[in-house]
């Protein structure tokens, strides 16, 4: 049994990993300040403490005697990060540089860190891949993707064992399905159910690649345990699949409405997931239909 901590572990994403690695019979303690999570994602059987990354000092006591961090904690939101570039860089930058010091301090072996895609920015070419040159279009994703030379600039400089993981559009139980940044079947979905046609922005020919959050979870996890060094290491954590705007209706099901494109949308995203399958032994379970479909039975739908 190994003693881990999971920053942010009371969020969509974090909750998933948390449950996890109980089933596989690990100590969990979760860090959150329930900014966005909830204390309700979670297990009785784990050691939760209310704490804000910002606050260096105050975190510091609880990465005593822990084997391993797993980074969540943040503000993921780009309208939120546009409206307030200070706050968000606070909890994204700052925070992630607390978490670090931290987990420096306690010489824990190992952080792995959640990073996004949209790191490569809307005119990466396809597949993307880590070895790109970053070009990160928002407050939001300048704020993750400093986090990342954060991680590993604390490699080189203090040889903390880090990886870096770039997710893809993760859905499944537990995410966010009101706001500015639901991703577009939620809405689709809702359509549906109140009968009333799903609305395309463009001519729905764009396309994402959808990770499914408990492959995701996964990565994590095989990124904690997996014997290569963590020196600065950067991964995909993708389908390795496009679906397009369009066939996302078609299986949905119902009447579409065209709309004009939306400002700064992002026209393709597909990970190159070579590297991530070849370090961590690690493979995306559950195919977009496949995860699409079986939660519209979830649904009723
Ligand atoms: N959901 C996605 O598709 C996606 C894609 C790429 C990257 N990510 C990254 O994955 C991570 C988890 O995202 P999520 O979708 O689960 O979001 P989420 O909002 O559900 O989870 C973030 C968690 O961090 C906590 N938090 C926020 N500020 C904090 C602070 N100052 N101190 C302590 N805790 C704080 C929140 O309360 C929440 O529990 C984030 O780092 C996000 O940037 C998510």
């Amino acid at each position: 049994m190994a003693k881990y901590l999971v920053v942010g572990g009371a969020g969509f994403i974090g909750s998933n990993l948390v449950d996890l690695l109980v089933s596989e019979g690990h100590y969990v303690r979760v860090l959150d300040n329930l900014a966005t999570g909830k204390q309700s994602n979670l297990p009785q059987n784990i050691d939760f403490i209310q704490a804000d990354i910002t606050h260096g000092d105050s975190i510091l006591p609880y990465f005593e005697g822990i084997d391993g961090v797993f980074h969540l904690a943040a503000r993921p939101s780009v309208p939120y990060s546009i409206e307030f570039p200070a706050e968000s860089s606070l909890v994204n930058i700052m925070g992630t540089v607390h978490v670090l010091e931290a987990a420096r301090h306690f010489k824990i072996k190992r952080v792995v860190y959640s990073a996004s895609s949209s790191a490569y920015g809307p005119l990466a070419k396809l597949p993307e891949k880590p070895s790109m040159i970053a070009d990160p279009a928002s407050p939001y994703a300048l704020q993750k993707y400093i986090g990342e030379l954060l991680c590993t600039q604390f490699s080189l400089q203090y040889q903390l064992d880090t990886f870096s993981l770039r997710y893809f559009n993760v859905y499944g139980p537990r995410m966010t399905d009101v706001g500015a940044y639901v991703l577009v079947f939620v809405h689709f979905l809702r359509a549906k159910r109140e009968g009333k046609p799903m609305r395309i922005y463009g001519d729905g020919t764009q396309t994402r690649d959808f990770t499914h959050v408990s492959d995701v979870a996964m990565a994590n996890y095989q990124a904690m345990i997996c014997r290569q060094d963590g020196r600065g290491v950067v991964l995909n954590v993708g389908c390795g699949n496009q679906t397009s705007i369009n066939r996302i209706a078609e299986i949905i099901g119902g009447p579409i409405e065209y709309a004009d494109p939306r400002p700064g949308d992002v026209p393709h995203s597909l990970a190159d997931i070579s590297e991530t399958k070849k370090i961590l032994g690690w493979n995306p379970k559950i195919s977009f239909e496949d995860g699409l479909r079986d939660w519209m039975k979830s649904e009723g739908l």
